[in-house]
């Protein structure tokens, strides 16, 4: 199934769409953007996804996207598909003016939806347990705002990819380790679940918030504190989170085990819970 676009309302396959050379996603990376998963047909934590769509549009101060009218038509793209395991990506852009840094007047936001068939890579490192490295941060202060401006995780992700890990885990100077290059992560210390707790410096991210309420629910003892570099060695168990990735445990960091390699008891209740909540919601 080919990918279908929607492109400022009109339905096309993804390879016809065209976006203006002057856009100023394209030139400035003005704009912001969500990935949301389709499962079984049904798009997955909808209103969580368009609320933070709203909130990265309010940060960036484009005005004028009806956000309802958006979310219909990404249900139309997917309904027209048909897609079942799939993927929706949303971007907008601040539009395309004459090259200029301050905001054009005047201009209509760009708004690109594409749906996409999903073959999830992670079905294998989901059960066994997955590698990463760790890497300098070297973004910007407002990492909790979703934009398009992703060369520092990029760079970050591909060297995770050559040292044939699947993910980065993201250190600043202080020694913090913040998240992932597109996901979250949690780690147990002293039987204590512990994730960042949202500020500048994070995503935050939407399979957390879920994650988080699961805990709970499961009564995990949890607390939302940083990780730093050292307390990677200390940790009994270590996992990401994201729309594409899951609940995807790690059982090596920068070449070295946590505990004995394997996933642990809590990762695992944690899986169970959101395979849970996903068929509650979208069935299968
Ligand atoms: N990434 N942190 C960062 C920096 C991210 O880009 C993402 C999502 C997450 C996880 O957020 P969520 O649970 O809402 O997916 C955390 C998307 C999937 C991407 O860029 O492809």
């Amino acid at each position: 199934m080919e990918p279908l676009a929607n492109l400022n309302g009109e339905t096309m396959p993804l390879s016809e769409a065209r976006i203006p050379a002057l856009d100023r996603g394209f030139l400035f990376g003005d704009a912001v953007y969500e990935v949301m998963r389709v499962y079984g047909g049904r798009p997955w934590l909808t209103d969580e996804h368009f609320a933070r769509l709203g909130r990265s549009l309010e940060a960036i101060h484009i005005h004028g996207v009806d956000l309802g009218r958006l979310r219909q038509r990404m249900l139309d793209t997917i309904a027209a598909g048909p897609f079942g395991e799939a993927i929706v990506y949303i971007q907008v852009t601040r539009g395309a003016a004459s090259r200029s840094h301050g905001f054009p007047a005047g201009v209509q936001p760009l708004e690109l939806l594409y749906v996409q068939e999903y073959h999830d890579p992670y079905v294998q490192a989901r059960q066994d347990g997955a590698s990463v490295i760790t890497f300098p941060d070297l973004r910007w202060g407002r990492c909790d705002i979703k934009s398009t401006n992703l060369l520092a995780n990029v760079l970050a992700n591909q060297a995770a990819k050559e040292a044939g890990c699947v993910e980065a885990l993201l250190y600043s100077d202080d020694g913090v380790v913040s998240e992932g290059t597109h996901t979250s992560f949690f780690g147990v210390l002293q039987g204590k679940l512990l994730t960042a707790p949202n500020s500048p410096h994070i995503l935050p991210g939407i399979t957390r918030g879920l994650v988080l309420r699961l805990a709970q629910r499961a009564r995990i003892e949890l607390q939302e504190h940083e990780l730093r570099r050292p307390d990677l060695a200390r940790v009994s168990e270590l996992f990401l989170t994201g729309t594409t990735s899951e609940v995807l445990p790690v059982v090596r960091v920068d070449g070295q085990p946590i505990a004995d390699g394997k996933p642990g008891s809590i990762t695992r209740r944690l899986q169970q819970a959101y395979r849970e909540a996903v068929s509650e919601a979208c069935g299968g």
